[in-house]
Order: structure tokens, then sequence, then C-alpha cells
């Protein structure tokens, strides 16, 4: 069970702002993480996903996986370390025995994978025994509420990181002779 406190709670004013936290995280990213996307329709999931894909420097267009459920795409960590984004979308999952068939379990059994997933409530166990989750809310038209919810340390610690990024990409770093 998630804490009922986020360790993170932030609200985004827009699409390129959530791509823009979205890119942080992908600059955090370490192979092996797994990050689950909960929210209803058009709550920014596949935005978010975009600007990890952006931190992650993936250089294909990162859309909405409709009619498959899985895309892969290739990119780099800022040290230049090649990984994967695997971006599921389990929206259209309608039952858990196709889980099988398009090989989510290789995607976390890949090493140097990045796993993203929307629509994580469709698997019915819960296979992870670690991993963050990010809860997005519609607000209001442009406004989204993300709460994060690292479930253990490595999560945590991400998490730590990612508040300092983003709150830090809010101020102006001082300028000599500000
Ligand atoms: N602050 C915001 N953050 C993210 N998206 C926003 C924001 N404001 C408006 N939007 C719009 O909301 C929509 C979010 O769509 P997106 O495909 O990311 O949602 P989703 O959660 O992936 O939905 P689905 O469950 O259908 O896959 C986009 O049209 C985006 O432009
Ligand atoms: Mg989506």
């Amino acid at each position: 069970m998630r804490s009922p406190v986020p360790a993170l709670d932030i609200i985004s004013h827009s699409p390129e702002q959530t791509r823009r936290i979205g890119m942080h995280l992908g600059r955090l990213a370490r192979p092996g993480d797994v990050y689950l996307l909960h929210g209803p329709l058009g709550s920014g999931k596949t935005t978010l996903v975009q600007g990890i894909a952006r931190g992650l420097e993936v250089e294909d267009y990162v859309q909405s996986p409709t009619f498959v459920l899985a895309s892969e795409h290739s990119g780099h960590l800022p040290d230049g370390i090649p990984v994967r984004l695997y971006h599921i979308d389990l929206y259209r999952l309608e039952e858990p025995g196709e889980l099988a068939t398009f090989g989510l379990m290789d995607y976390l059994d890949d090493p140097d994978g990045i796993v993203v997933i929307e629509w994580p409530e469709r698997l019915t166990s819960d296979l992870f025994e670690q991993y963050l989750l990010i809860e997005l809310e519609f607000v209001a038209d442009s406004k989204r509420r993300l709460a994060f919810y690292p479930s253990g340390e490595r999560y945590q610690r991400l998490v730590s990181r990612l508040k300092a990024e983003v709150a830090g990409g809010r101020r102006r770093p001082a300028a000599p002779g500000d």
C-alpha cells in the first residue's frame, strides 16, 4: 500500500511543464527502474513519458502506443550509457494472460531497460517489489497534479533528487555580479 502522503507533490500548469518534470526524471533514471503512471484518461501520463524520453535523449517521438501495448526507444543516460525506454500502455489489456504475449517480463528483465507503465492497475498481481508510483490528477484545463510515491530506497533517493532538480529549475541561479 502506498504512503498516504506523497514524497513530492507538484502542480503542473502546462503540458510543457509536465514534460520538463519528466525530463528531469529521465535524466535521473537508472537501468532497471520501473515507473508506474496512474491517472485517468487525459491526465498527462503520455505527456510525462515524452519528457522522460527527452531526458533520456530519445530521438524518436513518443506517442501513445494506442494499438500496440508497448513501444521501445533507444536513448542515453547523461553519462552516455545507452539505455532502452519501454513505454507500456495497458489500457487495452483485456486479460492478464496477454502479458505473456507482449513480453512485459522480457522488458522487465532487460538490464539496460527503463520501464514506464500507463494503466498499471490493469496488472492483477503485485509484479514489482520496488517502483516509483506517480499519480496524475486533472485539476483544471491546463493544470495537473503529479504526486510521487516512491516504494523502496532507490526510489526514495530518486524522488529526493528530483525534488531538488525541479525546485532548482524554478529559481534562477545567481549570476556573477548579481
Ligand atoms: N499541465 C498539463 N500536463 C499534461 N498534459 C496537459 C496539461 N495541461 C493540458 N494537458 C493536455 O492534456 C492532455 C494529456 O494527454 P495525455 O495523452 O498525456 O494523457 P494520458 O494520461 O496519457 O491519457 P490516456 O490515459 O488516454 O493515455 C494533452 O492533450 C495535453 O496537451
Ligand atoms: Mg497515454
